[in-house]
């Protein structure tokens, strides 16, 4: 495929909270795959940022008894710092409560006043704020939102977006891009919400302050979702005449199963309106538990990724996240399950792989890439397999299956472990030095390889991958995966890629 401009979005979170599991793996998601299309020669925008208005936000400043503005600052700060720790390459931050979020929200909203898209009335019905969304009575089970949020009853005037009338437009949409929601399964139940009527959609709110102020009625601030939605248009300078359209054309935001709805239903409506493309795609991802347990402050099992990282490592958390569970479906973070993952993939199979051969070629090879020498059908067999599994990788981060990816990756990994076993080179050494080093540069190469392969997942360890196998820094993009190593380049010493996680005595 050609190189693209291709714009990956995170949600925008509500500071209310401190950052968390759910938040680490979206962003993990779409730094994985923003590295990934990177390296196979794509222009990539990927953005995150943090949602800080809305009556949610106001009250966790009330109780924590500090001005909006000061709580906001120091929230959002978290969840930089959450980022960096986790070493995100986002290529910006939107803060919602900037002036440069503030001027696109603004230009949207008269454009759709202008266009009678938008009127004053007065609204009464459920809120939740938890989830700072509006549910009709028959929605309500218990009392309480289908999420279980407490809602409370409202009567304000307020202004409404006439979402009724996109009901048709949006079914015709989702008929003309059957790729636009992933997966489909998911894709089908906001299908079926559409089907079942669209009600116009209450866009400003009076009853409290903290919000982006309506233009020409300050009485009013705007629904926090309209504000939040508008943030992906904000980062491309919209609306500036010059805005990053091209990067739009190619846009895909990524979220959690819960918040689907806002984006494949109200955002396209609002685009729509405003005479603007709907994004790409919208995919959505399933909910994390901990240890079988539904994640909740009540409950005190709140994962914090530090911890994680702190525990198991950074690369070695983030493999497990995204090898654990298929995307799109919940997961189940559990201890053991980390650990089996780090020590028998990630300590065997890939780090005890690279540990074995290049000890060997470091004792006998003069510690440089072995001499090619002439390569036999089962060296061919290996290396061939090795460098197709770019399209199959290519193909699976096409369609968001991270795990798939993985699979393919590790097949190469087994290959090579049997491989080591069959030619036993370290036999060789006594019988037919020129074999031992064809079969020690078969397994370089392919080593090489998978430090390519697994970059996007694991950017720091598969850097110390290919600089043991002596692969220039300039080399590493998926241009390179043809270009062989070169016999007789000096290595380093080799080092450990993952120590084995050893339980610490009770
Ligand atoms: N602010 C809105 C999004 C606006 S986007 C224009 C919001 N924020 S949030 O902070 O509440 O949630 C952010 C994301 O975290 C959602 O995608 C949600 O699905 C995700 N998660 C929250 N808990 C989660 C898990 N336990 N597991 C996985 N993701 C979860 O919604």
């Amino acid at each position: 495929m050609s190189a693209q401009k291709l714009y990956v979005t995170s949600p925008i979170y509500y500071v209310n909270d401190n950052p968390h599991i759910g938040h680490a793996y979206t962003n993990l998601a779409c730094d994985v795959w923003a590295r990934f299309m990177r390296l196979d020669g794509h222009d990539v925008f990927f953005l995150t940022g943090t949602d800080e208005h809305g009556q949610k936000v106001e009250k966790s400043a009330e109780l924590a008894g500090v001005s909006p503005k000061i709580f906001v600052d120091e929230k959002s700060q978290k969840f930089r710092d959450l980022f960096k720790a986790l070493d995100f390459s986002n290529d910006d931050f939107m803060r919602t409560t900037e002036p440069r979020h503030q001027k696109a929200v603004h230009h949207i909203w008269n454009l759709l006043l202008e266009r009678d898209q938008i009127y004053l009335s007065t609204y009464s019905g459920w809120y939740a704020i938890r989830d700072e969304a509006y549910y009709n009575e028959s929605e309500l089970i218990d009392g309480k939102a289908p999420t279980g949020a407490p809602v409370e009853w409202v009567e304000e005037p307020c202004y409404f977006f006439r979402l009724s009338a996109w009901q048709d437009r949006l079914l015709e949409f989702y008929q003309n891009n059957p790729d636009f929601m992933y997966p489909k399964s998911r894709g089908n139940e906001v299908l079926s919400f559409v089907r079942g009527g669209l009600k116009d959609l209450a866009v400003s709110r009076t009853t409290f302050k903290w919000g982006i102020p309506v233009p020409n009625d300050p009485a009013h601030v705007m629904y926090v979702w309209f504000d939040a939605l508008t943030n992906y248009l904000t980062a491309l300078d919209y609306p500036n005449e010059n805005w990053q359209q091209n990067f739009w054309a190619h846009s895909y935001h990524v979220m959690g199963k819960d918040i689907l709805r806002f984006h494949a239903v109200y955002w396209p409506a609002f685009l729509m309106a405003a005479d603007l493309m709907p994004p790409k795609q919208v995919v959505a991802h399933g909910w994390w538990t901990n240890e079988g347990e539904k994640i909740s402050k009540s409950l005190g099992n709140v994962i914090n990724p530090i911890d994680l990282i702190e525990k198991y490592g950074l690369d070695q958390t983030r493999y497990f996240l995204m090898r654990e569970v298929s995307f799109g479906n919940d997961g189940n973070f559990s201890h053991q399950a980390m650990i089996k993952r780090m020590n028998s993939e990630l300590a065997n199979d890939l780090g005890n792989l690279v540990q074995r051969v290049l000890v060997q070629v470091s004792k006998n090879c003069a510690q440089k890439v072995p001499e090619k020498g002439t390569l036999l059908p089962q060296d061919l067999t290996l290396l061939e397999k090795a460098y197709n599994t770019l399209d199959q990788v290519r193909d699976e981060f096409w369609h968001w299956g991270f795990n798939k990816a993985l699979d393919q990756i590790w097949e190469v990994i087994g290959d090579a472990n049997r491989y080591i076993d069959e030619q036993a080179p370290w036999g060789l050494k006594k019988t037919d030095l020129k074999r031992m080093e064809t079969v020690l540069y078969t397994l370089c190469e392919t080593i090489r390889v998978v430090g390519l392969f697994v970059q996007p997942f694991m950017h720091k360890t598969a850097n110390q991958i290919l600089d043991l196998v002596g692969v220039k820094s300039d080399h590493r993009d998926f241009s390179y995966l043809l270009i062989p190593l070169e016999s007789g380049v000096d290595l380093p010493q080799p080092s450990v890629l993952f120590p084995r996680f050893v339980e610490a005595a009770a």
